[in-house]
């Protein structure tokens, strides 16, 4: 019988790449609910330096947070203009779909190499 959970409203996170879906308390870290729920988001440094958790956010682009400064430095403003977004830096409000480019460094060894990178 937890107050707090009751009281605070759930959003749904989906992690397209990976598969995982979960729920998180509205205004959640989209980094923090990938690693805790193992929803497969890459990342290092957790705190906008390294640009590693680019991602994009394919549905509910709406209920993110507002893009901060340590995002400009590795996004565009087409970037971000498309939906792209550093996990690490982003707080969402409500449900959101992520995807992002499969690393081919993580412990599980490969990506398939097929990764699209944009011209
Ligand atoms: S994890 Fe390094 S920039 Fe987000």
């Amino acid at each position: 019988m937890s107050a707090e959970e009751a009281e605070e409203p759930r959003i749904t996170v989906s992690f397209a790449t990976s598969g995982v879906t979960c729920t998180a308390p509205a205004g959640s870290s989209l980094l923090r609910t990938s690693i805790r729920e193992k929803g497969g988001i890459p990342w290092k440094c957790g705190g906008g330096i390294c640009g590693t958790c680019r991602c994009h956010i394919d549905a509910g682009l709406e209920h993110t947070d507002k893009v901060k400064p340590k995002e400009r430095k590795h996004l565009t403003e087409e970037d971000l203009a498309g939906g792209f977004r550093m996990a690490c830096q982003t707080f969402v409000s409500g449900d959101v779909t992520v995807s992002w480019t499969p690393r081919a460094t993580g412990p599980e060894g490969k990506a398939d190499g097929k990764a699209s990178a944009t011209s």
